[in-house]
């Protein structure tokens, strides 16, 4: 089976149990969204959204690996746009789409969304193949977790920001995305560790046993630490550590072992965590310093890249790109 293949077998398993979300609702999750970008996301999808005549324009929006849509609902949620504007959104992934297209209709009754009118597209394709010979418009394209578990994430940052086509003669249009940044020494040993047993597993039933008693553990071991803080006074090579004052957990998560655990989340939704963490053959981390460089040749004498905003924590980057038409 192709790495690929496996990619999108584990993806289909997990996004296949939409219960998980529907019965957890998407709420929880915002606050991620606002943890990883410091607070930003509303302010950038607020930015996005902008539009000459609100009640007139649509703005396309492309979720370039959308999976049940999921980050979709959450980032709109978070936008303060003043007057409800009309989305046509186009939802690209490997997997099945028959449950995202019910997941976002559902969700998007909801009143909390600043939308007026969705039309929803899905389309079952990869996200190279389709970002480079689809010549539809987007004013968006958001690629949220997605990238990395593509063959090779910098050819997929380039052929996702060339699918950037703004509608209405726009001069300019936007791209979110969110990628893995390299884990820390230890934690990419012990990573290692979990991935090599986890990705023999195609499907979240088969190893739901061992995610059981992972997921059980760490929620000891979070309630156990509590709110416990420590100070490291003096950088540390081994553990490629900063001085500073970190929240115990936190630490361990980040330096030592993936224990992840939420209070505010079911135990099913952090099986998914852990399973869609450890599963997947594809999952290449990018440092800030190469996704820099990626950005860069983003530019070409078409267009421009403007950098808007990058937020870089322990596990991925956050980043708010413009596209400038030259002509
Ligand atoms: C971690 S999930 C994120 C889903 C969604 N963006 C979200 O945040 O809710 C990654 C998604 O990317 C999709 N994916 C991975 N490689 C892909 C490819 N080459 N083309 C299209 N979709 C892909 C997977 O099937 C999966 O649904």
């Amino acid at each position: 089976m192709s790495s690929q293949k496996q990619v999108t077998n584990i993806f289909q398993s997990l996004w296949s149990e939409t219960d998980t979300y529907e019965e957890d609702g998407i709420e929880s999750y915002i606050a991620r969204h606002q943890e990883w970008s410091d607070g930003k996301i509303g302010e950038w999808i607020t930015l996005s959204l902008q539009c000459e005549n609100p009640l007139i324009d649509k703005i396309n929006i492309l979720d370039a690996g959308c999976g049940l849509g999921v980050t979709f609902a959450n980032i709109m949620s978070t936008s303060y746009v003043k007057e409800k504007v009309n989305i046509k959104y186009t939802g690209l992934d490997l997997i099945d789409l028959t449950k995202t297209k019910s997941f976002i209709q559902n969700e998007f009754q909801k009143e909390k969304y600043h939308v007026a009118n969705l039309e929803v597209e899905l389309v079952n394709e990869d996200i190279g193949k389709y970002c480079i010979n689809n010549k539809e418009t987007q004013d968006l394209v958001i690629a949220f977790g997605s990238l990395h578990h593509t063959q090779d994430v910098r050819k997929s940052i380039i052929s996702t920001f060339q699918a950037l086509k703004p509608s209405n003669n726009k001069k300019s249009g936007y791209f979110i995305g969110w990628v893995i940044n390299s884990q820390k020494p230890l934690r990419a040993i012990t990573d290692k560790f979990f991935r090599e047993f986890f990705n023999k597993f195609s499907s979240i039933d088969d190893c739901s046993e061992e995610l059981v008693i992972l997921a059980n553990i760490f929620e000891k071991l979070s309630l156990a630490l509590g709110e416990e803080i420590i100070d490291i006074p003096k950088y540390s090579k081994l553990l490629d550590l900063k001085a500073g004052q970190y929240k115990l957990q936190s630490l361990l998560y980040d330096y030592f072992l993936k224990c992840y655990y939420r209070s505010d989340e079911s135990k099913k939704r952090q099986l998914h965590q852990l399973f869609d963490w450890f599963s997947p053959d594809y999952y290449h981390q990018t440092t800030r310093d190469q996704l820099e460089k990626i950005i860069l040749e983003l530019n070409n004498d078409k267009s421009r890249c403007e950098i808007l905003d990058i937020v870089s924590k322990n596990n991925g980057h956050y980043f708010f790109l413009r596209k400038h038409f030259l002509n």
